[in-house]
Parts: structure tokens; sequence; C-alpha cells
């Protein structure tokens, strides 16, 4: 079964309980769980990580090349500073989809910048952790379309 990383960046390990208002009371279990459930319903195995460190986010997705066949990727804040993590997505080149709880487009100035957007297959962001259901969906149909 091809296999999908889902990779949280940094603080997302608190959802839930990190400013609710903005980000929701779903919890990070109950997102991997329901990417888990989601992916099987799709014929993907989804595999789940979180770090709040930059090097350690880079280390997973150059250990995704050849495990993993896409990422779905909430980089948190290091979404608007990163380009180390935006260049090691150019490195594994994997498809990546890139997700955020929140609509950073309508927040401040500095979250409306990403360095993963131009690397990713798009972005899906305003949903809540419905999000990361529809990024599978995006990169199941990107998946079914590249191998038909
Ligand atoms: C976030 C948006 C980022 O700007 C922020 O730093 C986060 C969460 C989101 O999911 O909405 O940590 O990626």
């Amino acid at each position: 079964m091809n296999s999908i990383l889902v990779l949280h960046g940094p603080n997302l390990n608190l959802l839930g309980t990190r400013q609710p208002e903005v980000y929701g009371t779903t919890t990070l279990e109950m997102v991997n769980s329901a990417c888990v459930a989601h992916g099987q319903s799709r014929g993907l195995s989804v595999v789940c990580l979180q770090s709040n460190h930059e090097g350690a986010l880079v280390d997973a997705i150059h250990a995704a090349k050849g495990v993993h066949v896409g990422i779905v990727l909430n980089a948190g804040a290091y979404t608007h500073t990163s380009i180390a993590l935006r260049d090691a997505l150019s490195s594994v080149e994997l498809p990546v989809v890139e997700v955020h709880l929140s609509n950073i487009h309508a927040r401040e100035s500095f979250r409306h910048v990403s360095h993963i957007a131009p690397v990713a297959l798009g972005q899906i962001c305003g949903f809540g952790a419905q999000g990361y259901l529809l990024a599978l969906d995006a990169l199941a149909e990107h998946l079914a379309a590249r191998n038909a």
C-alpha cells in the first residue's frame, strides 16, 4: 500500500489547548487518527510525525524518500521562515501538499509568506483539521492521475 507522511511542525503538539479560538479544540492525536482512517479509505497508509525542531523536520523529509510517496506538511511557523525545509522538499522531489488549520492569508502579514508553497502541489488553509483530509484527497488524486 502506498504510504503518505503527515508531518507537523512546531507547537502543533499543543493542538486542542493552543489558542482554540484560532486552531480549534481537536487534538493532534485526533487529527492523526482521522488521517490514518481517511488514508485507509483511500487505499493509502498514513504515518504521522511531529517535531518542534527544524533539523528534525529536515531529517524526516530526507527519510521520507523511498519510503513514502507523498507528504502532507503543516510546518507551523517554519512555513514563514525556513529555507532549509523548502530545500529539503526540493531535494527529495516528493509531492507535497501544504496545510494550515487557520487561514494564514487572513492573519498577520508575516504569515502571508510561505517558503513551502513554491515547492508544493498546492496549499490548503482555513478549514481546521478537515484541511488534512482534503490534503490527503488531493495527494491521492495527484498520485492516481500520475500513475494512470
Ligand atoms: C499554522 C499557521 C502558522 O502561521 C502558525 O505559526 C502555526 C500554525 C496553522 O496550522 O494554521 O503554528 O501552520
